[in-house]
């Protein structure tokens, strides 16, 4: 098992990181306060992991509150359930909520931790890769509108996070898949040699061997950790880790939200993006193709679908609520494993980017 500090003062907490952990209390049991407990979790990750959470906590009888499964369910309406249930079940400021599931399931309860009686405690037990590589590490919180995702929100740490790799068998290809992508990310960014591991290693990700995912995401953690630490809110260096999104945002969003799913989307982003920083003259020729090749190995998309404008597209990256008013601001690559926050990137030239992932 490895642990990972997440050094924010105060708020400082631990990510473990294991094969089996949800099996071996004994790592994490003497971490969690002797408190009222309620587990937020939902109809798909129930019948995997409750019973395993539940007797691995033994005798402390926590409340259960389980919601129906999709990102739908991040929904005011399920907020406010969940503050219902926790007032009828009489829970005070002292009690813990444990969040078990993907990125969803710890988005919401993050909210309903950080906004019940002020804010009380919560602890991430995420069962995706990408809620263990990103979602349940850094404090955002949030809960979607009918106007958009994640309009609702606070930073709130937990106060421990479980990644329990063993999890990830139970996956469904494409989140799985979808969660590599998040950790290329990683590589991308801050890590050319996890790239250098990945592309190695290409058969034993793709049979989800346990060694290399506690290596992976803990690489991965690593890196959120550190920039988080550097920037908590995001005003600065933290904005790196949305490499590939403006274009992945923009793709996702003229797709209604049901053609890809957001590590899919982010993967045809990077590509987007690092043909961006070529012809730029940032980065060298043959980052974007490298990157592209990587992915295409770990069978996700690399390509913009015909069927987008380019038009349409450049739209939609102008109402990123990442940019600062008025400019397009765009994470790019001065080398492999090198990102930069950039602004000066002209409409012609993020056509010819599109244009060349088609
Ligand atoms: N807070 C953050 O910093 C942050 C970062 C990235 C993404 N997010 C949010 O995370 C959400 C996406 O997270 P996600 O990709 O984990 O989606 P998700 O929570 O919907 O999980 C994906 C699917 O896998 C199922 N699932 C979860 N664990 C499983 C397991 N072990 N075995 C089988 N099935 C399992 C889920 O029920 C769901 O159907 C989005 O709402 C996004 O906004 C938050």
């Amino acid at each position: 098992m490895n642990r990972i500090e997440i050094a924010l003062g105060q708020r400082s907490y631990p990510v473990l990181v294991g094969a089996s952990l949800l099996h071996q209390p004994s790592h994490w049991l003497p971490l969690i306060p002797e408190v009222p407990l309620v587990i937020f979790t939902n109809e798909r990750v129930a019948p995997l992991y409750l019973d395993t959470l539940v007797s691995a906590l033994g005798g402390r009888q926590p409340h259960t509150f389980i919601l129906p499964d999709g990102e739908a369910e991040k929904s005011f309406d399920n907020y406010q359930r969940a503050l219902e249930f926790l007032a009828q079940k009489g829970i005070r400021r002292d009690a813990c909520l444990l969040a078990l599931g993907g990125g969803v399931i710890g988005d919401l309860c993050g909210f309903v931790a950080a906004s019940w009686m002020r804010g009380i405690r919560f602890i991430q037990f995420p069962t995706t890769l990408l809620a263990q590589v990103d979602a349940s590490v850094g404090g955002k919180t949030a809960i979607n509108l009918p106007a958009g995702k994640n309009l609702v929100g606070a930073f709130h740490q937990p106060s421990l996070v479980v990644a329990d790799v063993s999890t990830l068998t139970t996956l469904d290809e494409r989140e799985y898949r979808a969660g590599l992508a998040e950790v290329l990310k990683y590589g991308a960014i801050r890590d050319p040699e996890l790239i250098g591991l990945m592309e190695q290693q290409v058969t034993a990700l793709n049979r989800r061997d346990a060694a290399l995912l506690i290596d992976l995401v803990s690489r991965s953690v690593e890196h959120k950790a550190s920039v988080v630490a550097d920037d908590e809110r995001e005003a600065g260096i933290r904005a790196t880790l949305n490499f590939g999104h403006s274009f992945g945002h923009a793709i996702e969003a003229l797709t209604d939200y049901t053609r890809y799913l957001h590590g899919e989307a982010v993967a045809i982003g990077m590509v987007a993006a690092s043909h961006l920083s070529e012809q730029r003259g940032l980065c060298t020729p043959g980052t974007a193709a490298r990157l592209a090749k990587l992915l295409q190995q770990l069978d996700l998309p690399v390509t913009i679908p015909a069927d987008l404008s380019t038009d349409h597209l450049l739209e939609r990256m102008g109402l990123d609520k990442k940019n600062v008013t008025g400019t397009r601001r765009l994470i790019l690559l001065e080398a492999l494993g090198q990102a930069y926050i950039d602004s000066d990137s002209r409409d012609e030239q993020i056509r010819r980017a599109i244009d060349h992932t088609r």
